[in-house]
């Protein structure tokens, strides 16, 4: 329907920069995170406090925060893994965090160095903190799809990990498909195991390119009464944890089918279609999104 909202959480500047091998400059990433804010996009993820000896990309998350002129009504989430992270972010007034726990035991192993029941105690404690500072809280759960390490997972360990993160005060549950396995098939079964118990309007869908299916599979979670997608410029990124995930669904390949469905973005898809030019010119290759492939060559 013609008005309906859709809210996009853009990525890119976290999961689109933190897999890069080369350190992007504080200044790039700073520039990158206020190009998308100038597009429309109102929930622009920044960074993440995360160890820098795990990921060194993100090491200058503070600096990121500090320089970067932020505005009225737009949100800046940054990834918390811990409650020394809760700490750095606030010092820098961060009003907006993710915590990230995963459906697979592997997977939680090789991200966050613990297994999924330790990583959900350490994600309390940041809630706990964050729920009396009144921060909004975002939760991820990875590989609801498929793991690279254990292949397919049982919606019940989703619907586990997704119930205990909204008791703990997450507003909203972000499903990741870390490694882009899912087809509109998984992702709708899931959906529809999920929703039994779960309002729709406390999850997004966080779908990962890898398999060319990232966009179907948001087109099926739209049809299941989701209204909330991540997605990232360009399709850049990826997970250091998470062999062979490549980019995520791009944020131009996202908006323009939106706007096919008629839904209200907010996003001058125009603009994003620049912003996606210079950033992957700044990271030396090609655009990673069809849309920016088929408009960008006409300009
Ligand atoms: P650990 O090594 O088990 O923990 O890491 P530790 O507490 O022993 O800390 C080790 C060192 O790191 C210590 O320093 C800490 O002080 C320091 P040392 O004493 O050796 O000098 N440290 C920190 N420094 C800064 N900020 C912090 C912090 N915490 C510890 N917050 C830990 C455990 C969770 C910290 C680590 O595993 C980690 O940082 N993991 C993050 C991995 C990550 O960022 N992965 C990518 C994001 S998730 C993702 O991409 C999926 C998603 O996109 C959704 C999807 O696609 O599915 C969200
Ligand atoms: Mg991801």
């Amino acid at each position: 329907p013609a008005s309906s909202r859709f809210t996009i959480v853009e990525v890119g500047p976290r999961d689109g920069l933190q897999n890069e091998k080369t350190i992007v400059a504080t200044g790039d990433k700073v520039a990158l995170i206020e190009k998308l804010v100038g597009c429309g996009l109102k929930n622009v993820e920044a960074t993440s406090f995360v160890s820098p000896k795990w990921v060194p990309q993100m090491g200058d998350n503070s600096q990121v925060m500090q320089q970067l002129s932020r505005k009225n009504g737009v949100h800046y989430p940054v990834l918390v893994p811990n409650i020394e992270g809760l700490k750095n972010a606030l010092a820098v007034g961060v009003t907006d965090i993710a915590i990230f726990a995963a459906a697979s035991e592997q997977f939680s192993k090789k991200n966050v160095n613990c297994t999924i029941e330790e990583s959900l105690k350490r994600f309390e404690k940041v809630t706990n903190e964050g729920v009396k500072l009144g921060l909004n809280i975002r939760g991820y759960v990875s590989c609801v799809l498929g793991c690279p390490y254990e292949g397919k997972i049982p919606s019940s360990n989703v619907i586990k990990v997704t119930t205990r993160l909204l008791e703990m005060g997450c507003s909203e549950i972000s499903l990741g498909d870390t490694i882009g396995v899912g087809t509109p098939g998984s992702m709708s079964r899931l959906l529809d195991d999920l929703l039994t118990t779960v309002p729709v309007e406390k999850i997004a869908v966080h779908c990962h390119d890898t398999y060319g299916q990232a966009l179907a599979n948001v087109l099926a979670a739209i049809e299941k009464g989701v209204r909330t997608a991540d997605s990232s410029v360009a399709g850049l990124g990826g997970c250091p944890y998470a062999r062979g995930a490549s980019g995520n669904l791009a944020t131009e390949d996202l908006v323009y089918m939106l706007n096919g469905l008629g839904f209200n973005t907010g996003v001058d898809l125009d603009k994003l279609l620049e912003v996606s030019a210079w950033v992957s010119q700044l990271l030396n290759r090609e655009v990673g999104s069809k849309v920016g492939r088929a408009l960008l060559c006409k300009k």
